[in-house]
């Protein structure tokens, strides 16, 4: 496998004022840079300026976020659950891009009340079929309402929390590098 980093982009999902995702994202990423292996950069879409109607030619807040997806090598999603489903500031954000999610894998970091997200991520696996990517099998499922959290949303470091982290990781791992040896191989088939 390559020798230099894997560009990993975690997304933070929700948009919402007084959002949790924030703190979740925080959480995942520090887990992630203890990684040697990977660099990871935070994409938060509560940054970008976005249009409220999909516009006839990119704005630059689109550009600058399709040009960070281009960039990364795989992806984390943090997302909540909404309605048993994502966010609509996720699917807007996804759909600004199409060939730069292509042959690329994409771990999940799912939470919800009561629930831990799961709606969410297979909805999420959906969509990012449909953009010729790659979704670790594993995730980390985070219910707010139990123990799973702090006072201040940020998730426990449980051993089994541990364990899912590392889980999902390593199959986003491997599929980056495999994935990245093989788009610079031969150009993906889309
Ligand atoms: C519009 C809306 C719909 C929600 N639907 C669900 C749901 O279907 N299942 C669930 O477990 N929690 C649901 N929740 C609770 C959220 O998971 C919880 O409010 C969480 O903090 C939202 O993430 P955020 O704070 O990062 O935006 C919903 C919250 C909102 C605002």
């Amino acid at each position: 496998m390559g020798s230099d980093p894997l560009n990993v982009a975690v997304i933070i999902g929700s948009t919402r004022i007084g959002r949790v995702c924030d703190t979740v994202g925080a959480w995942f990423a520090a887990w992630a840079r203890r990684r040697e292996e990977l660099a990871v950069e935070v994409l938060d879409l509560a940054r970008y300026a976005f249009p409220g109607c999909y516009p006839e030619e990119a704005t630059p807040s689109m550009r600058d976020f399709t040009s960070a997806v281009g960039g990364a090598d795989a992806f984390v999603v943090i997302t909540p659950e909404y309605n048993r489903s994502f966010p609509a500031s996720l699917k807007q954000a996804i759909d600004f891009a199409y060939d730069e999610w292509q042959a690329k894998p994409v771990g999940f970091v799912s939470y919800g009340s009561g629930s831990a997200g799961h709606y969410a991520v297979e909805q999420l696996r959906t969509v990012f079929g449909a953009l010729h990517a790659v979704t670790t099998r594993d995730w980390v499922g985070i219910d707010l309402l139990g123990d799973d959290v702090d006072e201040h949303g940020r998730p426990r470091d449980t051993d089994g929390r541990v364990r899912a982290v590392g889980a999902m990781l390593d199959q986003l791992t491997w599929w980056g590098h495999t994935l990245r040896e093989g788009r610079r191989a031969q150009p993906y088939v889309s």
